[in-house]
């Protein structure tokens, strides 16, 4: 039996979808260990205002389908001062909140550490469509995102063909080009623009130019948010001027984050909250819950936040003192071993999509 009497679960963040199917999972684990469970509803906003209401089996059912999240979520600034934090722990007394189980990105983890710190044990689940945490293969709401890209472009791609054009897309994700690469791969775009990689737009002129005279109808090129807000809508407008193709903006923008969550995410999203149970009632915190190589594994959050800031070059000095060298070299093998898939399937792309 757990020592624990009762936990508390909140989504914190940008929502995701699958973002439900975790508070399902997290609510269920813990109520069959004899574990109360509280939903924290508005993220971080929520545990510093006392949001709080019990959640029982029932009140999680019908909502595995749903995208977003029940509990909602927030961006808290008050959070991040001590201010805030002393509410915030005020509150977890007052409701008999003795863990939590944390659902979001980066920031929410950096919340979940100083919540631990404080005396809180925290649990962190990854939810953001972005795939931007690096100790994790795959957060929960990714693969949704994807696949409605997918579906929106597919769209993009007919009317394209109908009409002899081409469709610049841009895709949300951050700075993280994940989202925009393997969907641009899975729907055949003449080019991805992200971030992480250079880009060469003479080629792409000079591409569509040639499979334009070889009649090819339809091209699609996607770009990654974090290109900036104005080079699509620049791109679009160059590409035309350049290749004589007619060609369209779409910004996909929040469309991307909503929607009924695909079963690859829902499969995730149970096993990971499953798993953030049994670590936080077994006396764990501080960790985040991540799939490596299909396995569920823990992660130390400070461990995940630093191995992050190695593959996107943003260490800073220090960072790496209180990690072993076996640590280090970890980190850089599995960053190496990121960016080498990256950069396959960027290859891959160039190669396939005319
Ligand atoms: P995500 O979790 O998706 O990365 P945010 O970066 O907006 O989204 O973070 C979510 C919330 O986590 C913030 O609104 C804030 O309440 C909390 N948070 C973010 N950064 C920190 C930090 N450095 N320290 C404490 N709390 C933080
Ligand atoms: O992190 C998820 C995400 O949807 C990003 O892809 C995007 O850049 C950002 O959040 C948008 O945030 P907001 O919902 O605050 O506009």
């Amino acid at each position: 039996m757990s020592t624990f009497k009762k936990i508390g679960i909140l989504t914190s963040g940008g929502d995701a979808p699958g973002m439900n199917m975790a508070i399902r999972a997290v609510t269920r684990a813990a109520l069959a260990s004899g574990v109360e469970v509280m939903g924290v509803y508005r993220g971080y906003s929520g545990l510093i205002d006392g949001d709080i209401h019990p959640l029982a089996v029932r009140d999680v059912s019908n909502i595995l389908n749903r995208g977003g999240t029940m509990l909602y979520s927030d961006r808290c600034p008050e959070f991040k001062t001590e201010e805030g934090m002393q509410k915030a722990i005020e509150t977890c007394r007052k409701f008999g909140i003795e863990g939590l189980v944390t659902i979001g990105g980066d920031g929410t983890f950096r919340g979940a550490t100083d919540l631990t710190a404080h005396g809180i044990p925290c649990i962190g689940l990854p939810g953001t469509i972005d795939n931007d945490i690096t100790s994790t293969d795959e957060t929960i709401g990714f693969d949704t995102a994807m696949n409605t890209v997918l579906d929106m472009v597919d769209r993009l791609r007919d009317t394209c063909e109908s009409h002899a054009r081409c469709n610049v897309v841009e895709v949300m994700g951050r700075n993280a080009g994940d989202i925009s690469l393997q969907s641009a791969l899975a729907v055949g775009a003449t080019a991805a623009v992200i971030p992480e990689m250079p880009f060469d737009e003479e080629e792409l002129f000079v591409k569509i130019h040639h499979n334009r005279e070889l009649g090819k109808r339809n091209f699609i090129v996607v770009v990654c948010e974090g290109m900036g807000s104005d080079y699509a809508p620049g791109l679009t407008q160059r590409i035309e001027e350049r290749t004589g193709v007619v060609t369209k903006f779409a910004r996909l923008a929040h469309v991307v984050r909503g929607g009924r969550p695909t079963l690859r995410d829902r499969v995730l999203a149970s096993m990971m909250g499953e798993a953030a149970v049994d670590a936080l009632l077994a006396g764990k915190s501080n960790l985040v819950v991540c799939v490596r190589h299909s396995e569920i594994v823990l992660t130390d959050i400070k461990y995940a936040l630093i191995l992050d800031r190695m593959y996107k070059n943003k260490l800073r000095d220090g960072d790496l003192d209180d990690f072993s060298a076996d640590e280090i070299a970890r980190m850089k093998a599995h960053c190496a071993e990121r960016r080498g898939a990256l950069e396959q399937k960027y290859r891959a792309l160039n190669r396939l999509g005319l």
